[in-house]
């Protein structure tokens, strides 16, 4: 996919104006506060998913007005497409190609994109969950049937762990956990296949990426850490370990009321040079994973669908050594990106592309 315009209408402090992009490398640089993330951020909506700074829906209206209004005008599936999604009485509405949907829905899968912000950096430093959801999200993205595979395995371990709670004081419950047990282990099983397959993929791009960013002078590792599979390979091995190891962990699913083995407290483990990243990585190391990880999730997003994701790196730069810099405003290649920063000496620094001034929520083009 390749973005040709985006206009805007009362988008945060995006007033009035539009956006026409370079197709591949743009950068877009600007003081705080001047609306360089609002532009990223705008453009991210596209994929019918949240803002990523978890904003809700009316506070990307501009203040003081009843709607926001944005229009993009993308290349992708071999023709030119048109998308505006207006957001207005708290809610987000979109048309594709002249046909209206009231929701947004009909984005997801049509316009991809893939965005580092700042805040992406818990997904290396902060506990488990973030790096699930980051696979369970990628995922989503690829394979529709995970999403449905996902919202099942929540729905029965919310279920069972109703159940371990009620335990305690009603004793003859605990007849029932088995049928639990046997759904959560099928269930988890697929679960575990998925993200197994999923972190095949993207490893062996993220390593090149890695590599790249680091001017080959470190390793990268990642890897699923699940539960001890003891040699289990198929569907069938994995459900009925599963299944076994909820049946010997159910004294301690009682006593603390929840259940404590299973897809849902596994991990993805990054490592840089041998050690885990979270723990021993430095900031311009941590940042150097999570961009690999998006990147690559790029990439396998890329060689599956056929279409290329944007890719959208807001405020990405500092912490970064010169060459790491260069490496992210030079080595991208054929993909489209999207990257602000404040320093206009560092925008500078890239030639060719698109060069953009951000300023009070106005966009000029720079030489
Ligand atoms: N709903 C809104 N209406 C108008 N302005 C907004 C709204 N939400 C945020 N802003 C303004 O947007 C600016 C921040 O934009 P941002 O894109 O985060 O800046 P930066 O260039 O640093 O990335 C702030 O000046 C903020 O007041
Ligand atoms: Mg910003």
């Amino acid at each position: 996919m390749i973005v040709s315009r985006l206009s805007f209408l009362n988008y945060r402090n995006l007033c009035e104006g539009e956006f026409l992009p370079d197709s591949h490398m743009n950068v877009i640089f600007g003081q705080n506060a001047q609306g360089k993330t609002n532009l990223l951020e705008a453009l991210w909506l596209f994929t019918g998913g949240r803002s990523f700074r978890g904003s809700r829906d009316h506070e990307l209206i501009a203040f003081g007005q009843e709607a926001a209004k944005l229009s993009l005008t993308f290349f992708s599936e071999e023709r030119e497409q048109n998308a505006i999604l207006t957001i207005q009485n708290k809610k987000r509405s979109a048309s594709i190609n002249g046909v209206d949907y009231g929701g947004v829905m009909e984005l997801v899968g049509k316009c991809r994109a893939v965005v580092f912000s700042p805040e992406h950096l818990s997904l290396v430093k902060d506990g488990p969950a973030l790096r699930r959801s980051f696979l369970d999200g990628a995922l989503c993205q690829l394979r529709p049937v995970y999403t449905k595979l996902l919202f099942q395995y929540n729905r029965v371990l919310q279920q069972r762990n109703a159940l371990l709670k009620e335990i305690p004081r009603h004793g003859e419950l605990l007849d029932t956990l088995e049928i639990w047990d046997e759904k959560l282990a099928q269930r988890g099983a697929r679960i575990i296949l998925e993200r197994s397959e999923y972190i095949r993929l993207l490893s062996q791009p993220a390593q090149v990426f890695y590599g790249g960013i680091s001017g080959e002078k470190e390793q990268f590792s990642i890897r699923y850490h699940t539960v001890n599979g003891k040699g289990s390979n198929s569907e069938a091995q994995w459900q009925e370990h599963l299944f076994q190891l909820l049946a010997s962990n159910r004294k301690e699913d009682i006593s603390a009321g929840f259940t404590t083995v299973g897809p849902h407290r596994d991990d993805l483990e990054i490592q840089v040079n041998g050690r885990l990243a979270r723990s021993f990585g430095s900031q311009g190391q941590q940042r150097s994973c999570v961009l690999a990880l998006k990147l690559a999730e790029a990439e396998v997003l890329q060689s599956i669908s056929g279409e290329s994701p944007v890719i959208l790196l807001d405020d990405v730069l500092s912490e970064l050594d010169s060459g790491r810099q260069d490496f992210l405003l030079n080595q991208l290649g054929e993909k489209q990106v999207f990257l602000t920063c404040c320093d206009p000496e560092i925008a500078a620094r890239y030639s060719g592309g698109g060069r953009f001034e951000m300023e009070q929520g106005r966009l000029s083009v720079r030489q």
